[in-house]
């Protein structure tokens, strides 16, 4: 089957490519030189933010299926630069959208946790969005332009991704595991309770729900515990074997540009009992990770 795949070159989409190529045409969009595993696929750079360039590679390609997971993903810079996180994150689904909708393609746009103000988490799909700064309410205007202009498509939201392998962005989780093996002291939210996604799984669910499901609306698909970062950051290193101190700072005594949910989280029950690829638990989720940063060192 004809799929593509948006930020190809980004930890969701790298992960997605990884997993579909050989087994479908694949295009794979992304800005800039493609990045994402090696594998059998087409790479293209199309911008999100220009209005066209994506909605005429889905179109010229002839996609059957999209997984969108390109976005402008720095929720400080977004506050920064929200012209541009409205053109990529809003805009940029709108185009997608488009030419799925023209194509009669399904499709799986990815969004995010911070569409809730994390008053009340962890979340379920039937709670009230009120996502706070830009990159949430850009996210969320994403979500209902997915939902609204393609008829066949489902939201699939995840939270704090994260991954181990070579081609993948520095994260929270890759930071805590250089900084701890470099000696140095690892300070994190002690009060930002979030859940976290492994973009394997990640990847898998969404997939799984682009060609095994026909469901339309917004599903939750991330790891399932539910946990503040210093406790992630002190399960990391205990699966690393990692020694040394973690120190637990308040959101508050830090200034920053974007607002964070606080009590966020999402509730994963309606994933788990409907895919086959279910949510992992955080430890089956960091067994994965140590393993992709074992091959990742081995490389
Ligand atoms: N990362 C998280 O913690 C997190 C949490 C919740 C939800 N999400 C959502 O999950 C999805 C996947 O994100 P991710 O975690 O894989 O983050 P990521 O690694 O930052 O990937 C996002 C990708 O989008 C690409 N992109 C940005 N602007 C673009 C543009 N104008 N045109 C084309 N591509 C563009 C980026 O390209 P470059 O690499 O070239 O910059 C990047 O590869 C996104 O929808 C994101 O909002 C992520």
């Amino acid at each position: 089957m004809k799929v593509a795949v948006t930020g190809a070159n980004g930890m969701l989409g790298g992960e997605a490519v990884a997993q579909l190529s050989g087994r479908h045409e694949v295009l794979a969009l992304g800005l800039g030189p493609g990045r994402p595993p090696e594998g059998t696929y087409q790479w293209m750079e199309a911008d999100l933010g220009d209005g066209v360039s994506v909605e005429k590679a889905l179109l010229d390609f002839g996609a059957r299926a999209v997984l969108h997971a390109g976005a402008v993903t720095d929720v400080d810079g977004c506050e920064r630069e929200p012209d541009l996180a409205w053109r990529v994150n809003t805009g940029g689904t709108q185009q997608v959208a488009r030419a799925c909708r023209a194509l009669g393609a399904r499709l799986v746009a990815v969004s995010t946790d911070y569409v809730f103000d994390g008053a009340s988490g962890p979340y379920g799909e039937e709670d009230l969005p009120n996502p706070r700064g830009v990159y949430a309410q850009s996210k969320m205007a994403g979500e209902w332009a997915a939902l609204s202009i393609a008829p066949d498509s489902a939201v699939a939201r995840v939270a704090v991704v994260y991954s181990g392998r070579s081609t993948a962005r520095p994260t929270f989780a890759t930071q805590v595991v250089d900084k701890l093996t470099r000696g140095e002291v690892v300070k994190a939210f002690d009060d930002q309770f979030t859940s976290t996604t492994l973009a394997a799984s990640g990847a898998a669910m969404c997939l799984e729900l682009l060609f095994e499901h026909a469901y339309r609306g917004v599903l939750h698909v991330s790891d399932e515990t539910v946990m503040d970062r210093v406790d992630f950051a002190r399960r990391v290193a205990a699966r690393f074997g990692l020694r040394g101190t973690i120190e637990g700072v308040k959101t508050a005594s830090v200034k920053l540009p974007a607002p964070r949910p606080l009590r966020g989280g999402l509730r994963v029950g309606k994933a788990s009992g409907m895919l086959r690829n279910r949510p992992l638990g955080i430890d089956d989720a960091l067994d994965r990770f140590h393993e992709e940063w074992a091959r990742r060192n081995a490389s």
